[in-house]
């Protein structure tokens, strides 16, 4: 069964295509119309921005911060229950050089905000800090997508694996579009997330 969304598909097949279809035109337009530059880089809010333009068409809960608990493979995601406070000291963390900007990208990774959508949207999120504050971006055909989970799912224990693979992939190449669009090709990988209750203290 699909995920609850606005078009009504319930195939997880279709709406997987629809939902890249439709996400990649409105991650067009926020790069073209400048919308994108506009935004305050590592901001909580400018996240939110861009999740809720990339999805707002499919997803009512678009840009809305999530309600449930998650997890994928033994990974649990930050709990609700610490989420908005974790996405505050995460929106503090400086971000002046590469190592501390990753530092960043991988705690946005594990607080992972919304129900769906996360890695494409905190992607551009990451490429407009790197472009703000070190005038670089990612260009993601460098970058091996098995190499990358491989080494997102480690991030939260060790992150020189994400520091090493993203640090050779930067390019000063920052207002190419095609390079942005890489970011999120969505054929990374399409898994869902296991719903998990979080501990309950008595
Ligand atoms: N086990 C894990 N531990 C930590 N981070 C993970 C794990 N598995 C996936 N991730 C991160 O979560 C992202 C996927 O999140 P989500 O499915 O919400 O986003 P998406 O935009 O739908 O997917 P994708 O990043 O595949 O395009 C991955 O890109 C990766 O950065
Ligand atoms: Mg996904």
């Amino acid at each position: 069964m699909a995920m609850e969304n606005k078009l009504g598909i319930t195939d997880s097949i279709e709406l997987a295509h629809e939902e890249e279809r439709l996400s990649k035109l409105r991650a067009i337009e926020l790069f073209e119309s400048g919308k994108l530059n506009d935004l305050v880089a590592g901001t909580v809010s400018s996240l939110i921005t861009i999740h809720k333009h990339l999805f707002g068409d499919i997803y009512d809960f678009a840009g809305k911060i999530r309600e449930l608990n998650i997890a994928k493979g033994n990974f649990r995601f930050a709990p609700v229950m610490y989420l908005k406070e974790a996405l505050k000291n995460i929106e503090k963390m400086p971000q002046s050089t590469f190592d501390e900007i990753i530092e960043k990208y991988v705690e946005m990774n594990i607080a992972h905000p919304f129900r769906e959508g996360n890695g494409r949207s905190t992607r551009i999120w990451l490429d407009l800090i790197l472009k703000q504050e070190l005038g670089r971006v990612i260009d993601w055909s460098k970058v091996d997508k098995d190499d990358y989970l491989l080494a997102m799912e480690r991030s939260p224990i060790k992150d020189i694996e994400i520091k090493h693979l993203l640090k050779n992939a930067l390019t000063d190449d920052i207002n190419n579009r095609e390079l942005y669009m890489k970011g999120i090709d969505t054929s990374y990988y399409y898994e869902g997330y296991t719903i998990y209750q979080a501990n309950k203290l008595k």
